[in-house]
């Protein structure tokens, strides 16, 4: 195919040079109506560029195939039998994908370090979640996917499960065995989908980690504004073999998708396929070298330890993203959000996640000798200056086994349960009606219809006086719970 070729960005300059006169949304009219004020910040070009796909960039019955062609050449960039782009981000293909697979009360193996998104999923979906519990960390504490072995003991104990759905990489960049996983669900017969959200340029450089196409996988959603060059919500589906069907795929994502998708999300994700194919090898090996001068200097400085290659274990994970770049900062004698919020407030030096152990920075093709520098800095003056950030109480982690909770209730009868509000010290033994995720990562430490425990109360609670955020819970500081009523 001809991947010079752009077919978004090319309807884009043939409206300009048409000069279509729009009777129709949006009614700021390519910027003809917009505030002065407004565009002197966001700059005119976002509203001239913001044309309707269909009776804009295409016709009213699609004819030229702007949308497809664009979608086909991002298939063929990646190895996809087929490619759908997406402008409601991966929280939404995720839950898309899981609905192409499994209908209502229908079981689904699913990766428990899942992202909050994949919770929804289940209480909106209404499926029945089989949870197939990841790799804890114990000395890091964190999470890595599941192992094919995990999912094949789920699937004898649920022949019956529909698919199984994979999160891989994590936020933290350790990515699981996906060829691995891949084989055991088709073993079984039923399809792998896999949330890589973070992993849209795995493709484009052998020195990155397989990614899910290569490595067998039946649904692949990526989020290309994560670690890609399109702008926010663009995600992507992308389809191979014959378990997961195309038909089923867009009639689901018509279900849950927006009538008005925004063509910059198309033409961003149009152009960074163009990039990536004609020019991603050399751009992603210039991070990749980036990435490993910055995570030896930042080993090299006093209190940090940045995660390498000795992640990958037996028991631990498979492989994972050089190009993430994840510093333990607890001999430091702070947390990593401290951190964070030091090098915003000191450094103008905005991170990618941190929780209570580490910090993120993501490094990509857009990286360049200045913003290397400004990171090492930043990260010199952290090392100097940890000595005056006030000490705070120490969140108290609990072990993995108590991550595991036991699940009472699916989580869709949990959530829309008649509910009642409990102070925490009497929640223990309670069933969530909500869900409780510290955020970033974002990943529930309690899902709606698990057994609330004091030791996963205890974390939640000493991680809210440090300073860790719950947005999701009806009460943010964790006094009180929501839980499934009693009679
Ligand atoms: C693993 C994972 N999946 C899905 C999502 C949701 O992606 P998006 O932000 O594109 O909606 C995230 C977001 O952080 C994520 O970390």
């Amino acid at each position: 195919m001809d991947h010079s070729r752009v077919p978004v960005l090319e309807a884009l300059e043939e409206f300009r040079r048409r000069k279509d006169v729009v009777f129709g949304p949006p009614g700021h009219k390519q910027g003809r109506g917009v505030d002065p004020r407004v565009a002197e910040i966001v700059g005119l070009d976002v509203f001239r560029s913001d044309v309707l796909s269909l009776n804009g960039l295409d016709d009213r019955r699609q004819s030229q195939g702007v949308l497809s062609q664009a979608q086909e050449l991002m298939a063929d960039a990646v190895g996809a039998e087929q490619a759908f782009f997406s402008t409601c981000g991966s929280s939404l293909s995720i839950k898309t994908a899981m609905l192409a697979v499994a209908g209502p009360g229908e079981k689904l193996l699913l990766s428990r370090n899942a992202h909050k998104s994949v919770i929804s999923g289940v209480v909106v979906n209404g499926v029945e979640p089989v949870w197939v519990h990841p790799k804890f960390d114990r000395d890091r504490h964190i999470a890595h996917p599941p192992e094919p072995d995990d999912v094949r003991r789920s699937l004898q104990e649920h022949p019956d499960a529909k698919g199984m759905l994979l999160i891989t990489p994590t936020d933290w960049g350790t990515c699981g065995d996906i060829q691995g996983v891949a084989r055991v669900c088709h073993e079984f017969d039923i399809p792998l989908i896999v949330d890589e959200a973070w992993g849209a340029h795995l493709p484009f450089h052998p020195g990155l980690p397989a990614w899910g196409m290569d490595a067998d996988a039946d649904l692949v959603v990526t989020s290309v504004h994560k670690m890609g060059g399109a702008i926010e919500q663009s995600s992507v589906f992308h389809l191979q073999y014959d378990r997961v069907s195309p038909e089923a795929l867009k009639q689901r994502e018509d279900l849950l998708g927006t009538t008005s998708a925004s063509s910059l999300v198309y033409m961003t994700l149009d152009g960074w396929r163009r990039q990536m194919v004609e020019q991603g090898h050399d751009l992603l090996d210039a991070a990749l070298r980036r990435a490993g001068r910055i995570r030896l200097a930042a080993g090299d400085l006093p209190g940090l330890r940045p995660m390498g290659q000795e992640v990958v274990e037996e028991g631990l994970a498979a492989s994972f993203d050089p190009l993430k770049i994840v510093i333990d900062v607890r001999e430091l004698g702070i947390s990593g959000m401290q951190a964070a919020e030091w090098l915003r407030a000191e450094r103008h030096v905005d991170l990618g996640g941190s929780d209570t152990c580490r910090i993120s920075a993501s490094i990509t093709h857009a990286d360049d000798d200045e913003t290397e520098k400004t990171l090492l800095d930043a990260l010199v003056a952290l090392t100097e200056g940890a000595e005056s950030i006030e000490r705070r109480p120490p969140v108290r982690l609990p072990e993995p086994s108590a991550l595991e909770l036991e699940q009472a209730m699916l989580p869709r009868e949990a959530f829309f349960a008649e509910v009642e509000h409990v102070p925490a010290e009497r929640a223990a033994g309670r069933v969530a009606a909500e869900m409780i995720s510290p955020y970033p990562p974002g990943v529930p430490a309690i899902a709606p219809g698990e057994v609330i425990t004091d030791a996963v109360l205890d974390y939640l609670r000493s991680g809210v006086e440090h300073g860790v955020l719950i947005p999701d819970a009806a009460d943010p500081s964790v006094r009180t719970l929501r839980v499934v009523a009693r009679h």
